[in-house]
């Protein structure tokens, strides 16, 4: 790989202060271990070292502290994990460094510091605008403290992104309409609206199994998420990813696309995934996913990994294709040559009849109706796909 290629660093922060009923995230309880905590931070200054070694000198271009709640990591941790990748990679002058956090009043006490620790972007997990349907989601903020934490996001970083989930039991168009339109008053550059999905394991699913609720048929997540696309549209909010919409072409998030487009990272930290070209190969490597078990691979292997894979050529075709048809930007058709797949290809052109494929003579991409099925357009062309 090229010193100059593109690299992003996720680091996971697995804590959090309540576990939410619908998140199947790598996430433990927060009770306070500290000594825990400390090891997991210098177990994640060494994994990162070590993972230079594998990368070479490359351009870095994001960091992504994610969660689990990294609002809740010590500052200064999180400064020291700044400086580490810095120095270990050659920072590009406008390198984006993301943090997710929770609206609680603990974690926006820390806002400042997280801030002068150098994050330059915040993604705040507001979820939803009034407190009856923070109560459903099982949150521990309320819409105010919701509020209160965005505006002084907006004040102290210089981007800010908001995830909301919507398709809640009861939730109709109209009022989904109105409370995307309250978000964007709060100074966002870039939403992140989820539909609420049931995660096998969690505590949603066995509510859903016992009668508690009923999630939203596919008929309603169908029309909120029209209800998505045409309000942010008309906001000046372009829909980049099948979640993900930016206020113009500067407030995408850097991070986002270095997965969807196909470059490289690393990941760090109990769980986490990366991307690394190695030997010309494309590579995935996934962390062990208990926090000890992490540490104690660091401190026996210097790396965090519980596996590496390279991947074959058709294997990491298949994973371009399901990453380039979420963002608008496509996926190429050269990168999609070990499936065979070309703008001539018949299921290519069945789907672009039926409305859900818009090819060019270059690049593959989905259109809005066929983001909302993606996962059944990436079956059929995969399925149809004549590997060399
Ligand atoms: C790693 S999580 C959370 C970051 C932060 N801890 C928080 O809760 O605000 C990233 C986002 O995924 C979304 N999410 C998690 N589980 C989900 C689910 N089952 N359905 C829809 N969205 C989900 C939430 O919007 C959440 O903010
Ligand atoms: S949604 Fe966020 S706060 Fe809730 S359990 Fe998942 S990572 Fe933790």
């Amino acid at each position: 790989m090229s010193p100059t290629a593109d690299l992003g660093v996720y680091i996971h922060w697995p804590y959090c202060a309540r576990i939410c009923p619908y998140c199947d995230f790598n996430v433990v309880r927060d009770r306070g271990r500290t000594q825990e905590q400390a090891d997991l931070a210098a177990a994640i200054l060494a994994d990162l070292e070590a993972q230079r070694a594998l990368t070479g000198p490359r351009r870095l271009v994001s960091i992504f502290f994610g969660g689990g709640t990294p609002s809740l990591m010590d500052p200064q941790a999180a400064a020291d994990m700044i400086a580490a990748a810095r120095r270990l990679w050659d920072a590009a002058p406008d390198l984006e460094i993301s943090l997710e956090a929770n609206p609680t009043d603990a974690e926006t006490g820390r806002f400042a510091a997280l801030a002068d620790a150098g994050v330059n972007r915040l993604s705040l997990g507001v979820q939803a605008l009034d407190d009856a349907s923070l109560a459903f989601l099982g949150r521990n903020h309320d819409a105010g403290a919701a509020r209160r934490a965005a505006t002084e996001a907006a004040r102290l970083f210089p981007r800010l992104s908001l995830d909301l989930i919507y398709a809640r039991p009861g939730q109709t168009p109209d009022a989904w309409a109105e409370e995307l339109r309250t978000a964007i008053g709060w100074g966002a550059e870039h939403l992140s609206p989820y539909q609420l999905t049931i995660e096998s394991g969690t505590a949603f699913d066995r509510a859903v199994r016992r009668g508690a609720f009923r999630p939203a048929d596919e008929v309603l997540g169908a029309a909120l998420y029209d209800t998505t696309q045409s309000v942010l549209e008309a906001q000046g909010f372009d829909a980049y990813e099948v979640s993900n919409h930016a206020k113009g072409p500067a407030a995408r998030s850097r991070h986002n696309l270095v997965y969807w487009s196909g470059q490289d990272y690393v990941g760090v930290g109990p769980g986490a995934h990366g991307r690394l070209t190695l030997d010309g190969r494309r590579t995935a490597t996934g962390a062990h996913r208990a926090i000890g078990a992490y540490i104690a691979a660091v401190r026996d292997t210097g790396l965090g990994f519980a596996e590496r894979e390279a991947l074959s050529p058709v294997e990491a075709a298949e994973e371009r294709l399901l990453m380039g048809l979420r963002i608008d930007a496509g996926v190429g058709f050269d990168e999609l040559a070990p499936l065979g797949l070309t703008a001539g290809h018949p299921e290519v052109v069945a789907l672009a009849a039926d409305g859900l494929l818009r090819p060019d003579h270059q690049r593959l991409r989905a259109t809005r109706r066929g983001r909302l099925v993606l996962d059944w357009i990436t079956g059929q062309l995969a399925t149809a796909a004549n590997p060399a």
